[in-house]
């Protein structure tokens, strides 16, 4: 069991924890995840590993509410625990230095590109940074990547915070302005990231994404997470997450990502009820 030492809504829907984990803490590397179980019964979810403390024994994670797991897992707080937590998995970030970099994280991908900025940052690398968000509500770690970077530009989809627009729209503006970018490294929606990697194609720009597809066991064994890179199946959780982003099948990953929509949407479905009818009894029993 992993203790969740402490653990706190960044946004509406959007939860930080940091869990008692000091083998993992030890190990993990920026770009890395973990994969976790709540109880027995529960499915296994991926998780990025948004920071560690290798002497407190920490990790921290930051979870968006998707469904039923992740659902289930904000609505735990500090003092509880989780079953499993399993890693580091996945490939490190290739961190050296590369000059310049540019930084692109779209909503709860902010906190999966925050490790891989600040070890790019410790390399001597140029940071320069940019994170969106649907409104100003759902703005995460705004000073933690300000600490890392060069400089931050941020956009939100409805104006609502700082300017209005999408991350690709503050990208095109450093192409267009001569600002010389050595790699870019996007992490977000699976659009977001294929808008970035269409951008940088143009202009012959290394750019790297972190893939999100269904994983089960992590370990290269179920081939759940089969994603199509140059035209080959590869692994993202042990060959990835990270790929070239110019080599990347995006229609592929947005195909296999839609495969169990409609057994998903019926467990959220359930766990809403459960959880509505949970609510209900309780409050019958406080009015007796
Ligand atoms: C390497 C990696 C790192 C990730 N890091 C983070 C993170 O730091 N924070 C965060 O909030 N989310 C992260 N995710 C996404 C997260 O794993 C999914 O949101 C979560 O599994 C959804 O589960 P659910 O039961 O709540 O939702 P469901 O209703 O089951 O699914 C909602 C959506 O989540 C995705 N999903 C569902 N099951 C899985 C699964 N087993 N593996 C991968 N994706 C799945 C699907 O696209 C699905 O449409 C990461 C995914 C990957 C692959
Ligand atoms: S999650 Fe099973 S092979 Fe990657």
């Amino acid at each position: 069991m992993f203790k969740i030492i402490h653990a706190q809504f960044l946004a509406p829907g959007i939860k930080r924890f940091v869990i008692h984990a000091p083998r993992i803490a030890r190990k993990q590397k920026p770009g890395q995840f973990v994969i976790l179980r709540i109880h027995e019964e529960g499915e296994r979810i991926p998780i990025t590993i948004e920071n560690s403390d290798p002497e407190r024994g920490t990790i921290n994670i930051v979870v968006q509410s998707a469904g039923k797991t992740t659902n289930l897992l904000n609505s735990l707080n500090t003092g509880d625990h989780i079953l499993d937590v399993v890693g580091p998995l996945g490939k490190p970030s290739e961190i050296k230095n590369y000059g310049t970099v540019v930084i692109i994280g779209g909503g709860v991908g902010t906190a999966m590109a925050y490790p891989t900025a600040a070890a790019l940052k410790r390399e001597g690398n140029r940071v320069l940074s940019i994170v969106g968000a649907r409104s100003k509500e759902l703005m995460i770690l705004e000073s933690e990547m300000r600490a890392v970077s060069d400089a931050l530009m941020i956009t939100t989809d409805d104006g609502s915070y700082a300017d209005k627009g999408f991350v690709t729209d503050k990208l095109r503006q450093l192409i267009q302005n001569g600002t010389r970018i050595d790699l870019v490294v996007a992490v977000g929606p699976i659009v977001m990231m294929k808008a970035v990697a269409e951008m940088t194609r143009k202009e012959n720009i290394h750019t790297v994404v972190s893939l999100n597809p269904i994983m089960i066991d992590g370990t290269g064994m179920c081939g759940g997470c089969r994603v199509q890179i140059d035209g080959k199946s590869e692994f993202a959780c042990v060959d990835g997450p990270e790929f070239d982003a110019h080599k990347v099948n995006f229609e592929v990953l947005v195909q296999r990502n839609a495969m169990y929509r409609d057994a998903e949407q019926r467990s959220m479905a359930e766990f809403k009820a459960r959880q509505e009818s949970e609510q209900a009894c309780v409050a019958q029993g406080e009015q007796r």
